[in-house]
């Protein structure tokens, strides 16, 4: 059997899992404000379940009200009110065959503020573990040995629940890690100081734990394994702290970081598939009685089947990539993986809508989280022709999704490839994870035999005029955002140029490859400017600048990608000059203006990364045709107004909307004209006539009844 490690069974305890693929916990922002499940959180896991996913981990839940919330909604687990619905939870998953486990949490400093009712944050010392969050105050012996009690009652309820398993969350600055880490934990009593003072509150909840579940469950314990921050605890740290608390675990969940490296612990997009698994085989050879999870960025079966075969670690834990392909058990067992819609890493709708954002988590790659592939079983009630302008990810994902409820799609694409702006900014070493999404669009529409796509062909009104659809989507994207500028446009064109956009670079990768002893000056801080920046910086620029007009880089980046991309600049000396406009472009210099102060910025290579500009040529000509002949149109993605891909696909889903009317409207049309032209062959023409509003019910000769 292809990647026969993924589905070997494993015995821990009293628990069997079907295969090694393990759910991690992942705070979704679905739960209700009073800390109980919803249908549609309910659903979302059901889904994972249903895919084939080993073991569920519910995201981490209360045990502590309101002192340990975290999240703006939070399920909870600190009273026996919360048991009916963690109960449902359980039944659903084990429906599918689904093992359960639930995390277990306080989370002390980075409790969320609005929660805690004007109180103090706690932790083990004042040290804020949050950006944003005030410095909490520490707490007392006999606060802690309360908390340590929550920690049984809340591991005895989720017994009682039906969990088959329970994780103790002691990693990304939570309460535990406030302990474990000498960066939060300034004490001087038995709690601090000394690697065991440090671990003597994880130790005290995990025996707590035990108590609650009695011997035959298993307890994970999840950590961050190296903090990867200065003066944080080290992989050689947590080895010696894990021999403090290993003897009642189980399950050793291994992963990093904590919220000020967040980049390592939900990974960035650059980073390989396993990159960690390193730490994991760390902890599995100092202790081999126990069972070792891994996570960080797995998504290829390869990939996973072979850090399970080289026994870095007995799980993996495939979080992101569970919300972006929640089949992805069954997909590979049944010789799927072309469509697989793997995560990209981009962290835009699942980290950062949770984490920065207060929002429930979404993504970019997967429209519809909660019912996944039910739309599939609509079925048209007329024949509807669709015609899609535009070979980018929301085109694609509209052709194909009409496509699969039998719409008859053909899409055009001016471009020799399809992918439209994913595809370039892929071309960036560090974003290549975005070609999974383009690959995976593809392998599915190519995949449908009502779906035709015409590549090299840019679509005219002959087009639609020969074609007539009923529904023209419009996707033609955007193009870079060029303001009026003194010598912007002519150093743009001019034959021996300095001055580049962000397409002149993409397009030509190999013109861009040795710049060493080089400055390089961009324009624009955001998304796209900092992708280029990083790949200057990274790759030996002499001198990077970036100037951006607002007053902070990637003002709209998501959160993981901000800090990485500070990470970078720091690293490698970036000058950043915040609230500064571009004034005038020189062949080689930029000249700009702070607090109205002008300098020069002299460069060797000089890069304008203004924005994009949404870009739909033929849109007004197809709003007339349409009016004109009553077909659909809808513009979707960046030519609508210039986002991210995560907007294009969710807008391309709903389409499937649209295509119900449009087809329901067909058939309403098509019944109405068959009664008409029954009643004409019955009636003189003259009678119908005299019935304009055609509310008469009539009954001819044969005794049928006509409503008109
Ligand atoms: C939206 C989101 C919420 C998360 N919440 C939690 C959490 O509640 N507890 C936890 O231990 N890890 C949490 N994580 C980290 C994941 O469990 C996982 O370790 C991380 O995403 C890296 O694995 P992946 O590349 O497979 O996604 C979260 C990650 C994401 C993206
Ligand atoms: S939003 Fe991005 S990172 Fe999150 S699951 Fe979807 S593709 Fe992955």
């Amino acid at each position: 059997m292809k990647y026969s490690a993924i589905f070997k069974p494993l015995s821990v305890r009293s628990m069997t899992l079907k295969n090694r693929i393990v759910m991690p916990p992942m705070g979704t922002n679905f739960a209700n404000i009073d800390g109980t499940f919803n249908e549609k959180h309910l659903a979302y896991y059901t889904q994972r379940a249903k895919g084939g996913t080993g073991l569920i981990t519910l995201e981490n839940v209360c045990i502590d009200f309101p002192m340990g919330s975290n999240g703006t909604t939070q399920l909870r687990i600190d009273d026996d009110q919360f048991l009916p619905g963690l109960w449902e939870f359980n039944e659903r998953m084990h429906e599918y065959g689904a093992c359960t486990s639930v995390q277990l949490n306080h989370a002390g400093a980075s409790a969320h503020p609005g929660r805690l009712q004007g109180a103090r944050h706690v932790s083990s010392a004042t040290i804020p573990s949050k950006k944003g969050n005030p410095a909490p105050r520490p707490l007392t012996v006999p606060e802690i040995y309360e908390i340590v009690k929550k920690y049984r009652e809340s591991a005895c309820r989720a017994i009682r629940a039906g969990f088959d398993c329970v994780e103790i969350h002691g990693g990304h600055s939570y309460l535990i890690s406030q302990f474990l880490s000498p960066i939060y934990n300034k004490r001087t009593d038995e709690f601090g100081g000394s690697q065991e003072n440090r671990a003597r509150f994880a130790k005290m909840c995990i025996e707590a734990v035990r108590q609650g579940v009695g011997p035959y469950i298993p307890i994970v314990l999840r950590i961050s394994a190296d903090e990867l921050l200065e003066g944080g605890n080290t992989l050689a740290d947590t080895l010696n702290i894990l021999e403090h608390l290993e003897s009642e675990v189980d399950i050793i969940n291994v992963s990093a970081a904590l919220n000020d490296s967040i980049q390592y612990q939900i990974d960035k997009m650059d980073l390989a598939d396993g990159w960690r698994s390193y730490m994991a085989r760390a902890v599995k050879e100092k202790f081999s009685d126990k069972v070792v999870i891994t996570s960080g960025n797995i998504r290829s079966p390869h990939r996973a089947n072979e850090i399970l075969e080289q026994g870095d670690a007995d799980l993996l834990a495939m979080g992101r990539g569970l919300i972006a392909e929640p089949n992805w058990v069954h997909k590979v067992k049944n010789n799927q993986e072309d469509f697989l819609r793997k995560c990209i890493s981009c962290n835009i709708g699942c980290a950062d809508h949770r984490i920065a954002k207060a929002r429930p988590i979404r993504c970019t790659v997967n429209p519809d989280l909660y019912e996944e592939d039910a739309y599939q079983l609509l079925k048209l009630e007329q024949p509807v022709r669709m015609m899609v302008i535009g070979g980018g990810t929301a085109a694609l994902e509209a052709a194909a999704s009409a496509a699969e409820i039998g719409v008859d799609v053909t899409l055009f694409e001016k471009k020799s490839y399809l992918g439209g702006l994913a595809h370039e900014i892929a071309r960036f070493p560090d974003k290549e994870r975005i070609n999974d999404f383009i690959i995976y669009l593809e392998n599915r529409a190519r995949a449908l035999e009502n779906l035709t796509i015409k590549t090299n062909h840019q679509a005219t009104m002959v087009d639609v005029k020969s074609l007539k659809p009923d529904i023209i989507v419009n996707a033609t994207g955007s193009v870079p955002l060029l303001p009026p500028i003194k010598g912007l446009q002519e150093q743009l064109t001019h034959p021996n140029r300095n001055v580049y956009s962000i397409f002149d670079m993409l397009k030509n990768m190999d013109q861009f490859q040795d710049f060493t002893g080089k400055q390089v000056v961009v324009i624009g801080g955001g998304a796209v400017g900092l992708d280029v920046m990083e790949y200057y910086a990274k790759r030996g620029a002499q001198e990077v600048h970036i100037v951006e007009m607002q007053s902070e880089l990637g003002i709209d980046l998501d959160l993981v990608t901000k800090v990485s991309m500070m990470e970078i600049a720091h690293k490698h000396g970036v000058k950043i000059h915040v609230d500064t406009k571009l004034i005038e472009v020189g062949s080689d210099y930029f000249l700009v203006e702070q607090n109205n102060q002008q300098q020069k910025l002299p460069f060797d290579l000089g890069f304008v990364c203004l924005g994009m500009r949404s870009y739909a040529p033929l849109l007004e000509d197809l709003t007339e045709y349409a009016a004109a002949n009553e077909v659909e149109v809808v513009n979707i993605g960046d030519s609508k107004r210039a986002r991210r891909i995560i907007e294009g696909t969710k807008e391309a889903r709903d389409l499937i909307r649209v295509v119900q009317r449009v087809s329901r409207e067909k058939k309403l049309k098509k019944d109405f004209n068959a009664s008409r032209s029954n009643q004409s062959k019955f009636y003189p023409s003259s009678i119908s006539h005299n019935n304009p509003r055609g509310d008469l019910n009539l009954t001819h000769d044969s005794g049928v009844k006509a409503t008109l």
